[in-house]
């Protein structure tokens, strides 16, 4: 005996660099669980069929909770043969039953097999990345609402634009989270969904009651096609993407964090726990945390990119490139929930510098505010942006900033101004304007902050 799942018809031996090469074993020994959980099912269901006794149903039960110890204690024993989870699995659950082993796999095929298997396991890990990504969000939301009357530069182009609440930039990353949660939230109902009795094509021809099996292993529906049941990887494809997404909003935060941690801002400054020195200039502390998220959503894009290349050539139904959608599922998991942790901790540990963020607003990010001054005088906004465009000019000529133009002069630009164009230089008071739901004025990010904690609350 080959020690083989499939030895019957073949005669050699397989050359060791093809069994090393065909061999999943390295990593979809992860799956070990939801094998052993879809194998148990699978019996209940066959006994169910009338293809087991209880007394071997009992017998397999209990084998392959014995299989499932060994897995959880690390004292299972790998064998050069065991070519994937699957496998060694049953190989070594014949060693622990005898015989009776073998009858586990009747109407089942790896086919089915393995994409159960990779759906229950997603199933857990997107609950599991859905509770991290709240972490930060809620971490996030907590800040925005401590520190919301602390005013700074907002940037569009990178160029001072107007004044924002330093609460408003942190919400404009958590609400883009919390639509990176709402779609997990639609991957995980597509990946809850199970294919266990579709064989390796066809179907299954024994009478197994698929519906029991869905209720067995609690997934939300059954796969409608056997051909399509085996082959679709939609919803891995659908994680990826759904990572690549959540790691672009990150690694936006990331990137604006870095920006204002240089000396140059000097807005924030990460903590010693989420930084690291220079093994050459002393001085140096270096935000690797963010840098290492921006680049880590590199790497998942690749995942990405990468397992869409492998189905698109792909004729129908199984064939083994699929085999090769388990490592970009495990490492964008792992990286996901490596990533959502460091971002929380850098949220909830950065200290930020009130004064320098208060004294980075200018006078000129107030343009736009005294063009709206003009527009409540009742001057058209584009004649009014023309107005605030002569006063900038002028200020740039004169060589002084936008506020230090006297009422004199600005009343030569228009005999709109009067003396309470002076309010328009209270930075307090020009964020208090954008008081429309979704602006940056106090009541409006105290509405951002309800409706995100509602939605924390719904979790
Ligand atoms: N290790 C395989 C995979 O991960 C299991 C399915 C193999 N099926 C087959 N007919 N060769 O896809």
């Amino acid at each position: 005996e080959s020690g083989k799942l499939w030895g019957g018809r073949f005669v050699g031996a397989v050359d060791p660099i093809m069994e090393k090469f065909n061999a999943s074993i390295a990593y979809d020994r992860h799956l070990w669980e939801a094998d052993v959980q879809g194998s148990k099912a699978y019996s209940r269901g066959l006994e169910k069929a009338g293809l087991l006794t209880k007394a071997e149903m009992e017998q397999i039960l209990q084998g392959l909770d014995k299989v499932a110890e060994e897995w959880a204690q690390g004292t299972f024993k790998l064998n050069p043969s065991d070519e994937d989870i699957h496998t060694a699995n049953e190989r070594r659950l014949k060693e622990l039953i005898g015989e009776t082993a073998g009858k586990l796999h009747t109407g089942r095929s790896r086919n089915d097999q393995v994409v159960t298997d990779l759906r229950l396991w997603m199933r857990q890990t997107c609950s599991t990345l859905s509770t991290l990504l709240w972490e930060l969000i809620r971490t996030m939301v907590d800040r925005a609402e401590a520190e919301r009357d602390v005013l700074f530069p907002g940037y569009t182009h990178l160029q001072r634009a107007q004044p924002i609440r330093w609460s408003h930039w942190l919400l404009s990353h958590a609400v883009a989270l919390t639509r990176d949660s709402e779609r997990l939230l639609e991957v995980q109902k597509r990946v809850n969904v199970l294919p266990l009795g579709s064989g390796a094509i066809a179907g299954n021809p024994l009478g197994v009651d698929r519906e029991l099996l869905r209720a067995e292993l609690n997934f939300g529906a059954i796969t409608l096609n056997s051909m399509d049941a085996t082959s679709e990887r939609d919803f891995v494809a659908e994680f990826l993407f759904w990572a690549s997404l959540c790691m672009t909003h990150l690694s936006r935060m990331a990137e604006d964090l870095i920006l204002y941690g240089t000396k140059e801002f000097s807005f924030v400054q990460l903590s010693d726990a989420y930084s690291t020195g220079s093994s050459l200039m002393p001085q140096k502390k270096n935000p690797d945390s963010l840098e290492l998220i921006r680049s880590k959503a590199g790497r998942v894009f690749g995942r990405c990119a990468g397992l869409l290349m492998t189905l698109k050539g792909l004729p129908s139904t199984y064939n083994k490139d699929l085999q090769e959608d388990k490592e970009a599922v495990f490492e964008v998991s792992d990286t996901m929930s490596a990533v959502l942790q460091v971002a929380t901790g850098v949220i909830s540990t950065l200290q930020i510098h009130r004064e320098n963020m208060a004294q980075a607003l200018s006078p000129d990010m107030l343009a736009t505010d005294l063009a709206y001054y003009l527009v409540r005088k009742g001057m058209p906004f584009r004649q009014a942006h023309e107005a605030s465009g002569k006063a900038v000019f002028m200020a740039e000529t004169k060589g002084v900033a936008l506020n230090q133009l006297s009422l004199q002069e600005l009343q030569t630009i228009s005999p709109l101004f009067s003396g309470d164009v002076s309010r328009v230089w209270d930075y307090g008071h020009s964020v208090e304007q954008y008081g429309a739901l979704g602006g940056t004025a106090r009541s409006s990010v105290d509405w951002q902050i309800g409706q995100v904690r509602a939605l924390l609350r719904a979790q």
